[in-house]
């Protein structure tokens, strides 16, 4: 056990976290404590690190003391198996080697269509929820939006139907898993969540193994979707990749790529509805450079503004408030001792907060974004996509996808929060309390 890093005690941890949440009990210790310190939960110990130096020494100066290891056995067992998230080793070096040409931002590329496509669909959508003035709940509304276009990037065309059971599938599968995480009975016993687990789970590989068959006794198959790339990819040994890889590196993309995105698009709608003179900005940047016209991908370069309105919503509501590397060795963070095996979780919802980095770090402004202001600060300071060898293979389709859809509906539309700003917590990806309502305005 670490003992040379402070922090709570058990007891006033796990009653934070019971009364105020996972998000402000670490809050609460950073505060206390500093840029690194510890939190005992009963089952183990964490040792949280906030400093921006910390994220350049666990991703990447002192990288090989670090893995994912025993942190993410839940994640591998239940959901994604080998896929890339949570492998290592030669295989995880071979499948992000293989798989890295597809998420280049000219690779991404391809997706743009879909993107566009499922875009003005919503955007047609909003036009009549904006004549009913209809309360939505804009989370559900951003997670059908995004699982649309990772199935279709996957998969090519799905019907809307399968969509809708493959989303609803997924999401048990990570409620599921997420609730693996904490204290939990054995998997022998039986349980209700347990049996909807094992049905979501079968579903969703019966699917890809289906889809995997009919693309292999077509004579001409489909090329252009993510899973055609996977199928025709070879190793350096000239090897395809195995069914279950396929299937494993399908879920991955699914999982990683379609809450993160929507969460961060449902916390751009608050963002822009809190703060009506960035949403202005916005307005007037859409209409010089579009005018009464749609936009297309080529727009995107014209539009900085935009791009810079999603990057501050990262910073202040990252998906990924929390992510974690387990120490292989005994090393060192922050020059504090780190026993071998233990979990260092790095925190970009607080690094991005950290007041020597960022001046009023409350305050949404997207001007923290312009290229000066970026060359300026610490590197390490911004980690959204966390940073090194195992960033986010997502990270340019995921900034793609949400510079698109932001730029097609906030052209014509302006969401209302119907109440209070929402408060942010963690439910395994950082999410609003409560849900999201909003209702939709013309602009
Ligand atoms: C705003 C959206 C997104 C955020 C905030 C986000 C954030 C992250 C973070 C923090 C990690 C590191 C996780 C860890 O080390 O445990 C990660 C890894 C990963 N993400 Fe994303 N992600 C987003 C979108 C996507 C998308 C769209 C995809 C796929 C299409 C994707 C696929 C992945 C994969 C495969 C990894 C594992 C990479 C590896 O270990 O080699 N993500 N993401």
């Amino acid at each position: 056990m670490t003992t040379t890093i402070a922090g709570p005690g058990p007891v006033a941890a796990l009653t934070g976290i019971a009364r105020h949440g996972f998000l402000d009990t670490v809050g609460d210790a950073w505060r206390t404590h500093g840029d690194i310190f510890r939190l005992r939960l009963g089952v183990g110990e964490l040792v949280i690190a906030v400093h921006p130096d910390a994220v350049r020494e666990v991703n990447l100066t002192n990288r090989r003391s670090f893995d994912k290891r025993k942190s993410y056995d839940g994640v591998r067992r239940y959901l994604t198996g080998d896929g890339l998230i949570a492998s290592t080793g030669d295989l995880w070096r071979r499948q992000r080697k293989l798989m890295a040409p597809f998420f280049t931002p000219r690779g991404v590329l391809a997706y743009a269509g879909i993107i566009l496509a499922d875009a003005l669909r919503v955007e047609d959508r909003w036009a009549s929820l904006a004549a009913t003035g209809e309360t939505i709940d804009m989370g559900e509304e951003m997670m059908e939006l995004t699982a649309a276009i990772i199935v279709r990037a996957l998969f090519g065309t799905a019907a809307d139907d399968e969509i809708v059971r493959l989303k609803g599938c997924v999401e048990t599968m990570i409620r599921f898993t997420t609730r693996r995480m904490g204290p939990h009975l054995p998997d022998w016993v039986p349980t209700r969540s347990g049996r909807e687990y094992a049905r979501a789970r079968d579903e969703v590989h019966a699917y890809i193994r289906r889809i995997i068959a009919e693309r292999r006794s077509l004579a001409d198959p489909p090329t252009g979707d993510l899973l055609a790339k996977l199928m025709t990819a070879r190793g350096e040994d000239g090897e395809p990749m195995a069914e279950s890889l396929l299937r494993d590196e399908s879920i991955t993309m699914f999982f990683a790529g379609h809450e993160t995105t929507a969460r961060t698009m449902a916390a751009t709608w608050a963002a822009l509805a809190a703060n009506p003179e960035v949403e202005e900005r916005l307005g007037a940047e859409l209409a010089g450079v579009l005018g009464d016209r749609e936009p297309t991908v080529e727009d995107l370069r014209n539009l900085p503004y935009a791009l810079q309105v999603v990057k501050e919503v990262l910073r202040l509501y990252p998906a990924a408030p929390f992510y974690v590397r387990d120490a292989v060795e005994a090393t060192e963070v922050l020059g504090v001792g780190i026993e071998a095996g233990t979990p260092v979780m790095l925190a970009p919802y607080f690094t991005h907060r950290h007041p020597d980095f960022w001046a009023d770090p409350e305050r949404f402004d997207p001007d923290r974004f312009t290229p000066e202001a970026e060359a300026e600060r610490h590197p390490q300071a911004y980690h959204p996509f966390a940073t090194g060898e195992r960033v986010c293979i997502g990270n340019h389709f995921s900034l793609l996808e949400s510079h698109l859809l932001l730029v097609v509906l906030a052209r014509r539309f302006r969401p209302r929060l119907v109440g209070a700003s929402p408060r942010w917590v963690m439910e395994g990806v950082l999410a609003p309390e409560g849900g999201l309502p909003m209702r939709i305005a013309a602009r």
